[in-house]
């Protein structure tokens, strides 16, 4: 992902050299283009003012001597006063040097004297003159010339040279050989451009190496904190692998626990089962032939075994669960028939307690497709602690239904008894969790009921409620669904 953002900024720097490449060109093209512009109009009006205020003074003198070559006109006086009124013209002008040219490229005269000196011509084939020549006006720029300043110094720099073509009327034209041309004199303007074209030209290479410089700042911080980020990143995914293998060791060694439990708690069994099918034997066989005490001491054999074989079972079925060993049996089952068994099977505890047991179950059938003995198995540890916690007088009660619309079958039991308080909640709900209160000191028990059923209603898919008020009552809601495919099943 960072490999990308580093592609990505490579070639979006040779974009944007790019981009700063044409702006800078860009830049440069309008700058010298200003320029051009602004030295167009001020050129066409100073050779409008020219012409008006000295060439056409002087045309008269000018058609005349257009008879005889230029070079010769220096020995005219007439020629000597145009050429001092040309220079006094000029000479306020913002401008280098002003030459006069004859439409051929015959040299008349220079503001500057020095020029004058070497009467050279110029060289025609300037494409700017040529266009001058032909009645339009032309433009060329030369860098890094030597040329002479107003007061006669050799500088180099940059020249402009606008070529303005001075016309004249029909009738009085120096060249009036049937030519339709109406051009007379080209009148060349040198501007020292030397300070703007560098401005502009420093000011391309400002806003293109500021473009580059200000791009390449935000890509070094794209790139700095997208290092950071990687090494963020990097360190988060050595921790969530360290946290991932912390917690795979924390897991197998909770299923090595289970797994040892399980294995504990099936090898107690057998002994335990031999004690209580002997103690039985012994207190039947030998029920005449013993004292009374002694039979109260097998009598006490057999239920301590019944009591621990039952703890047994429970730990050995939760350490099951825990340990994902355990397995569903899907049948379609009764769920009315479950219930009222599991009630039936209930009734002698709840006499001896004096609990009055309810139902109230849908009348027509209620089948399930669940794990039937598991189900029963909530069931009457649910009903039994109901009845175990429910002083004289009270009432538990199992409600069951269908709840087509969402396709659950909900079961509900509900008892009148002491009830449980909210901090205790979570302990009941833990392995062994019992509440050892005035009240329930009485009871005995392992603490392994409300866990385990929890955990075998979540096997089969359902979720496992309870409500309970100290005084009033306890109300454990089973949500399951109405057909558990196997694949939904958690082990
Ligand atoms: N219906 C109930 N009414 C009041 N207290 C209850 C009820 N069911 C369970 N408890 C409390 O939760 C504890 C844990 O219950 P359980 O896990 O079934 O273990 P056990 O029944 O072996 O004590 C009980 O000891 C009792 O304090
Ligand atoms: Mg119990």
């Amino acid at each position: 992902m960072f490999g990308y953002i580093r592609v990505f900024s490579m070639i979006s720097l040779l974009f944007i050299i790019g981009c700063a490449y044409f702006i800078g060109v860009y830049y440069s093209h309008t700058a010298t283009n200003n320029i051009r512009d602004m030295i167009a109009i001020n050129s066409s009006s100073l050779g409008q003012g020219y012409v008006n205020a000295v060439w056409t003074k002087h045309h008269r003198t000018l058609v005349r001597l257009s008879r005889i070559p230029p070079q010769k006109w220096e020995r005219y006086r007439e020629f000597q006063r145009f050429r001092r009124d040309t220079v006094a013209y000029f000479a306020q002008m913002p401008v280098n040097e002003v030459r006069l040219y004859l439409r051929d490229g015959a040299f008349i005269l220079s503001t500057n004297d020095a020029k004058q000196k070497t009467r050279k011509p110029l060289e025609t084939d300037y494409p700017a003159f040529q266009q001058a020549s032909n009645g339009k006006m032309g433009m060329d720029i030369r860098e890094n010339v030597v040329f002479f300043n107003p007061q006669y110094q050799r500088v180099t720099g940059t020249l402009l040279s606008s070529f303005e073509p001075i016309m004249a009327h029909a009738n009085d034209r120096m060249f009036d050989e049937n030519n339709t041309n109406p051009v007379d004199t080209v009148m060349r303007i040198d501007y020292d451009i030397t300070e703007p074209w560098q401005r502009s030209i420093s000011l391309q290479y400002i806003a293109m190496f500021g473009i580059i410089a200000v791009f390449l700042l935000i890509l070094g911080f794209l790139i700095f904190f997208s290092r950071r980020a990687e090494a963020i990143i990097a360190k988060q995914h050595e921790l969530n692998l360290e946290l991932t293998a912390t917690a795979a060791a924390a897991e197998s060694e909770n299923r090595d626990k289970s797994m040892f439990l399980a294995n504990i708690s099936h090898e107690l069994r057998t002994p335990l089962n031999a004690i209580i099918g002997f103690s039985e034997i012994l207190g039947t066989e030998l029920h005449d032939k013993l004292e009374m005490v002694h039979r109260e001491y097998i009598r006490d054999i057999n239920s301590s075994g019944k009591h621990l074989l039952s703890l047994i079972n429970d730990i050995l079925e939760f350490s099951k669960a825990e340990a994902g060993k355990l397995e569903v049996d899907l049948i379609e089952l009764d769920a009315t028939k479950m219930v009222k068994n599991s009630i039936r099977l209930m009734i002698p505890r709840a006499d001896e307690a004096q609990v009055t047991l309810l139902e109230e179950l849908p009348k027509q059938a209620f089948i399930i497709h669940s794990d039937a003995k598991k189900l029963k198995q909530v069931l009457l540890n649910l009903l039994s602690n109901s009845v175990k916690f429910t002083p004289q007088g009270g009432q538990v009660k199992v409600t069951a239904w269908n709840d087509q619309a969402r396709n659950r079958a909900m079961f509900v039991i509900s008892d009148t008894g002491i009830g449980i308080a909210p901090k205790d909640i979570s302990k009941v709900m833990a392995p062994f969790g019992q509440v050892d209160s005035e009240l329930s000191r009485r009871y005995d028990g392992t603490g392994l009921g409300l866990p385990l059923s929890k955990k075998l209603v979540e096997l089969l898919g359902g979720s496992f409620t309870i409500e309970s008020q100290v005084g009033v009552g306890t109300t454990i809601t089973l949500d399951l669904p109405m057909r558990l495919e196997r694949t939904n099943v958690r082990t």
